[in-house]
């Protein structure tokens, strides 16, 4: 179904009101079947919508970012398209500076080749492009800033969030949000696109391993929330060429998860476990194991506390 047929019913909804089939339908010009066909639709997708005799309401509000106002505070074009493959796709075929929006992905990918996926209203996903004058060869720590800059811009909104090396957000053990960074290079520039997705509202039927926003914020998210996470995003990335590795180290470790936790690490040929240290000037983590210190890549592994 296309996102101009369900869109207008959770817009419709998004207040957060009791609305009867016939009303919905007289609103969007349909009739009560495509109205219940639509809501269905909604359903499979995730979006928890209660269904009585008199007529459909969320069961929890959802967040629909207005383009807008969002525009109007940020430094970038941004961009919001109600459904698409991937933004993380989307921009870097694009190759343009941009922060694209979407309240939906068919096909949204986290790190490590994994499926990422959200009801629509339910999480902030979005990407930014941005074009950097150096090499890929010199964006190691990149993953690093961004993170403690996702990481640090939710401290300042409230959220307890630290940080789980190498780029996932978590608070009291339970993942809130993860970044996606991919890299294009172009002779001595690379165009940098940084993918996250934040929960902002629990989704049924996922494991209890993941905490949103609604967990903790005593209050709704709102687009100049998003548009602070944008902007802090995007000076992080074009600062980056400039920034000292120590400066690095010691950011990291102010907002660090992992460090002097027992963590298992898999991925590597062989597995690995041992006490988590910090990370050296390329962003890699070191682990103190039985046998001495190993340093680890973030392409390379997954990272569990044990
Ligand atoms: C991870 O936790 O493994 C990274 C998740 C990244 C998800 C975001 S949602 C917006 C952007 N588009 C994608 O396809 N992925 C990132």
């Amino acid at each position: 179904m296309k996102p101009s047929t369900w869109m207008p019913v959770l817009a419709n909804l998004s207040k957060g009101e009791l609305i009867s089939g016939s009303d919905l339908g007289a609103v969007l010009n349909v009739s009560r079947a495509a109205v219940w066909q639509r809501v269905e639709y909604l359903k499979g997708l995730g979006v928890q919508i209660g269904a009585t005799d008199f007529g459909y309401q969320l069961k929890h509000p959802i967040y629909l970012p207005d383009l807008a106002t969002i525009q109007s505070e940020v430094g970038l074009a941004v961009d919001l398209i109600p459904e698409v493959s991937s933004t993380n796709t989307v921009v870097l075929e694009s190759r343009a500076e941009q922060c694209l929006m979407t309240l939906y992905q068919n096909q949204g990918r986290g790190r490590r080749g994994k499926r990422w996926i959200a009801p629509p209203g339910h999480a902030l996903m979005l990407s930014i492009g941005v074009w950097l004058d150096c090499g890929i060869q010199d964006l190691s720590g990149l993953s690093i800033d961004v993170g403690v800059s996702l990481t640090r811009a939710l401290n300042t909104l409230g959220v307890p969030a630290r940080l789980k090396w190498p780029n996932d957000l978590w608070i009291n053990e339970r993942k809130l949000a993860g970044l996606l960074i991919e890299l294009q290079g172009d002779q001595d520039r690379t165009f940098v696109v940084l993918g996250f997705g934040l929960n902002l509202w629990p989704i049924s039927g996922v494991d209890a391993s993941t905490a949103s926003i609604s967990d903790v914020l005593n209050r709704e998210w709102t687009d100049c929330d998003t548009a602070f996470l944008i902007n802090e995003l995007q000076q992080t990335i074009r600062d980056y060429p400039t920034q000292a590795p120590f400066n690095r180290i010691k950011r990291y470790n102010e907002v660090a998860l992992l460090n002097g936790c027992e963590v298992s690490v898999t991925g590597v040929q062989r597995s690995l476990v041992g006490i988590a240290q910090g990370i050296d000037e390329f962003g890699r983590l070191c682990i103190l194991t039985d046998g001495g210190a190993e340093y680890v890549s973030a392409g390379d592994v997954s990272v569990r506390p044990q």
